[in-house]
């Protein structure tokens, strides 16, 4: 087969600043290792819309072959991917999105079934009745908007719960800090948190433990991510009662822009699945990716001895041949 043509993507990324993200990045960078003929530069935005509207700006004057782009925001980024789409620049918008179906492809968790999910689990521990705060993502941001909504849509169906307040948190868990005391003390009765990430969560947890409120506030989070410090180690050690699964997909993003450069059939949606991750099958779920990142270690390790294998068996055949010739 002829060699591949050199491809240039370039990525696009509202933040580096949290694990889901470099986790994201590791799933890309793990594809791209299939397909050196992948030039892949990504740009940072550090949060900020403005600077990655320049970011995006950049990346369609370098005419990279595809983008990759995971908006800050929908509204500052929606005008520039449109143009960057209408301009033949096969796009893939990645997690959060923009106002417009003008792309070429979507990867990412489905954040109205996120939100649906959370919802119905927390009808479930509050046996249909109680008060609930909410801390949201940046708003504007597509997933905050649509956790917010399909978490909506599932209390609607439980008349005694109560959504006693929706603070605006920017995903970070600085301002959960900040702000989370005194909406708190304003709801002393508030049963349960609502975060829309695992961060938030965790912010959460230290001003509720600080507080000393009258009775026990239950907090559940999203993202659900393994290692030190994250989603499930939280539901783990109880700091959280429950996390839902929001996949990073970065590795189907890397696999869906080859088919596109390649012009291989691709699927235009690819909705990622959510669960709930809780006491009840936290450990499994833990076991399950450590045990993935194990067998991936072993296998670039077999893959390894399978090479020198290799090179002894053809160094020991000649010997075996020369030892019969002679
Ligand atoms: C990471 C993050 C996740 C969240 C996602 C939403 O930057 O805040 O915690 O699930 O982005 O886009």
């Amino acid at each position: 087969a002829p060699p591949e043509p050199v491809y240039r993507i370039g990525f696009s990324q509202c933040t580096m600043g949290d694990d889901w993200r470099r986790a994201m990045l590791a799933g890309m960078e793990k594809e791209l290792s299939f397909h050196p003929n992948v030039e892949f530069q990504m740009l940072d935005a550090h949060n900020d819309s403005e600077l990655q509207r320049q970011q995006v700006e950049q990346l369609i004057k370098q005419q990279v072959d595809l983008l990759i782009i995971s908006p800050n925001q929908s509204g500052p980024l929606t005008a520039l991917t449109e143009m960057a789409y209408n301009q033949g620049i096969p796009v893939v918008i990645l997690d959060r999105r923009t106002a417009s179906r003008l792309y070429t492809a979507y990867v990412g968790g489905n954040n109205l079934e996120v939100g649906r999910t959370a919802g119905r689990y927390v009808a479930q521990l509050l046996h249909q009745r109680g008060q609930v705060l909410e801390l949201m993502g940046r708003p504007g941001s597509s997933p905050a908007t649509d956790r917010a909504k399909g978490f909506a849509q599932a209390l609607a169906a439980y008349p005694d719960i109560r959504l006693t307040a929706q603070v605006a948190c920017d995903w970070q868990p600085t301002s959960v800090l900040q702000q989370l005391p005194a909406v708190l003390r304003a709801h002393p009765e508030t049963d349960l948190i609502f975060a829309h990430n695992d961060p938030m969560a965790r912010a959460a947890y230290q001003v509720v433990t600080q507080l000393a409120l009258p009775h026990p506030v239950r907090i559940i989070g999203v993202d659900g991510l393994s290692g030190p410090g994250n989603g499930l180690q939280l539901v783990e050690d109880g700091v959280l009662n429950a996390t839902m699964l929001y996949p990073t997909g970065g590795e189907e993003a890397i696999r869906t822009a080859l088919h596109i450069l390649r012009h291989e059939p691709f699927t235009k949606e690819n909705l990622l699945k959510t669960m709930v991750i809780d006491s009840a099958n936290v450990g499994p779920m833990r076991a399950q990716t450590e045990q993935l990142a194990l067998q991936q270690h072993d296998l670039r390790q077999q893959q390894q001895r399978l090479e020198s294998e290799m090179q002894r068996y053809a160094s020991q055949r000649t010997a075996v041949y020369l030892l019969l010739v002679s």
